[in-house]
């Protein structure tokens, strides 16, 4: 036998001196959940380990994080349903909490790279990302001028990227155009490209509580049985000025997050969602899975697809063992 594979398998160290792919803390960005006022830290019950947190908790966690090497936040809201109505009216105001704490975020850690969440779940009587008429649809361009106004807002409070998850046509070209005609041609947008009507984002909604009143999502977000319909996804956001282009959900769609990465030379997202983060939770809660083992298979995994980033509720644990 002149070739033996097993070779370069032998030790520890020459397994890692011809690793292809290896994990660092620069490629997470750590999603969190923001709550309205102070002292607060109410864990989600459906994802053990990942906290709503008032303000004061969160600055003290991106603290925890950026000592492990975790420089990258996206921040989402937990709106009060007295807060909700149907425009979303609350996700451009100033005076709001998000706003007001994405303020205080980036003034305490200018270093750290905050992304935002633009689409209208969270803050609609309606759940839906889009405008919801009386027959029940989403209505597409009269909703581009909402997440117009809610990127200019959360631009306005200092942040670094926007992330529209809306799945609107349009919508990145229209929050390019807000924002560079209000002179924010620096901040940038990770376009939610590639994004699954998938039932792996049901813990997050328990953490909003955003799971829409009626219907699903199923006319804005992409059919899971489809993969090359993400190549024209891609390429309207790259047309559009996208500056990432973002797959959800990561592990189910591998393939997805090749294919963009083979076929673009933007950066590539990927987003390890709740559902991930909470299956691996509950079996190794059970003892029927190495927790830690199996969460570094995946990450990696997400990363050997062709993942350049990797949002994921795990950013913060698998930064522990990383250094
Ligand atoms: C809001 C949004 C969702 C997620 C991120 N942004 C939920 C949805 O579209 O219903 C899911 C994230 C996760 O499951 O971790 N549009």
């Amino acid at each position: 036998m002149l070739r033996r594979p097993r070779r370069n398998r032998k030790s520890e160290t020459v397994r890692n001196l011809v690793a292809e792919n290896s994990l660092s803390t620069n490629d997470f960005i750590f999603p969190l959940f923001l709550l309205e006022g102070e002292k607060q830290k109410i864990e989600v019950d459906s994802m053990p380990g990942i906290y709503r947190l008032s303000v004061d908790h969160m600055l003290k966690e991106i603290e925890e994080c950026m000592n492990l090497g975790i420089k990258s936040f996206d921040i989402f809201p937990v709106v009060a349903e007295k807060h909700k109505d149907k425009m979303a009216t609350q996700s451009a105001n100033h005076d709001f909490f998000y706003l007001k704490a994405l303020k205080e975020i980036k003034e305490k850690f200018p270093e750290a790279c905050i992304m935002t969440d633009v689409a209208m779940d969270p803050y609609s009587t309606d759940g839906h990302d889009g405008i919801v008429d009386e027959h029940g649809n989403i209505l597409n361009d009269e909703t581009l001028e909402i997440l117009g106004d809610m990127a200019l807002a959360q631009a306005e409070t200092g942040i670094d990227i926007i992330g529209p998850s809306d799945m609107m046509d349009g919508r990145v070209e229209y929050i390019r155009d807000t924002l560079d005609d209000n002179g924010f041609e620096h901040v940038s947008i990770m376009s939610y490209t590639a994004k699954y009507a998938s039932a792996f984002y049901g813990p997050f909604r328990d953490a909003l509580d955003s799971a829409p009143k009626s219907g699903d999502k199923k006319t804005y977000q992409m059919n899971p049985a489809n993969k090359h319909e993400a190549l024209i996804e891609a390429e309207l956001d790259a047309d559009e000025g996208a500056d990432f282009l973002m797959v959800k959900p990561a592990l189910a769609y591998l393939d997805v997050i090749h294919l963009l990465k083979e076929n673009h030379e933007l950066p590539i997202a990927a987003y390890n969602v709740s559902g991930e983060y909470s299956m691996i939770k509950a079996a190794a809660a059970k003892g029927w899975l190495d927790g830690e083992r199996t969460m570094m298979e995946s990450l990696l995994s997400i990363k050997r697809a062709g993942a350049d980033i990797i949002l994921s509720y795990f950013a913060k644990e698998a930064a522990k063992l990383i250094k």
